[in-house]
């Protein structure tokens, strides 16, 4: 499987949509997925988007984040015909190594309760749950 990782481009955009869509995860296309919000983000030194790309497809995704203190792994998704292949693991990893070029040295993922896949992907990987965390979020509208 010729697999190449590189930085996420703005003319990726629409593939990448179409994979998150594919994969189930929630969209917010008038807010923080938008095109517009999405090139915004990129400008930021401390937004790391990397996709996986192969057979001129775009199959695997992750955007990393960092606040200065925690590196955040977010929007991890695979495509279905290529999961289970360690996939994943690699852009997880991949992600790891830019957020410690910056610095990080703890790394963070929020994973919905019922998504057994992800949960044993980031166990795999070493990362401790913390079932004693309760997650708040406050948003300015329901777009975000
Ligand atoms: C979660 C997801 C990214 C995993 O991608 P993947 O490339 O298939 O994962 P990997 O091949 O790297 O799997 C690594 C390990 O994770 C665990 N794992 C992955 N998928 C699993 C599944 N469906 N059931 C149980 N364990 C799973 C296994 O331990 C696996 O190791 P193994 O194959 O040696 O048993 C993919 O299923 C996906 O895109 N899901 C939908 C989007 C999503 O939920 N994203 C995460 C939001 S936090």
């Amino acid at each position: 499987m010729g697999m190449t990782f590189r930085k996420f481009r703005l003319e990726d955009y629409d593939r990448v949509m179409e994979l998150w869509q594919l994969c189930g995860l929630p969209l917010k296309p008038r807010g923080r997925d938008s095109r517009e919000e999405i090139s915004r983000q990129l400008e930021k030194p401390q937004v790391i988007f990397l996709v996986a790309e192969a057979e001129d497809r775009i199959v695997g995704t992750v955007l990393a984040t960092h606040d200065g203190r925690k590196g955040w792994i977010n929007r991890l998704a695979v495509d279905p015909a290529y999961r289970r292949k360690g996939l994943a693991q690699m852009l997880v990893r991949l992600a790891e190594e830019e957020l410690e070029k910056a610095g990080l040295k703890m790394f963070a993922a929020l994973i919905e309760e019922d998504n057994q896949a992800s949960i044993r992907l980031f166990e795999k990987l070493g990362y401790e749950f913390h079932p004693e965390i309760k997650y708040f979020t406050r948003k300015k509208s329901s777009d975000v």
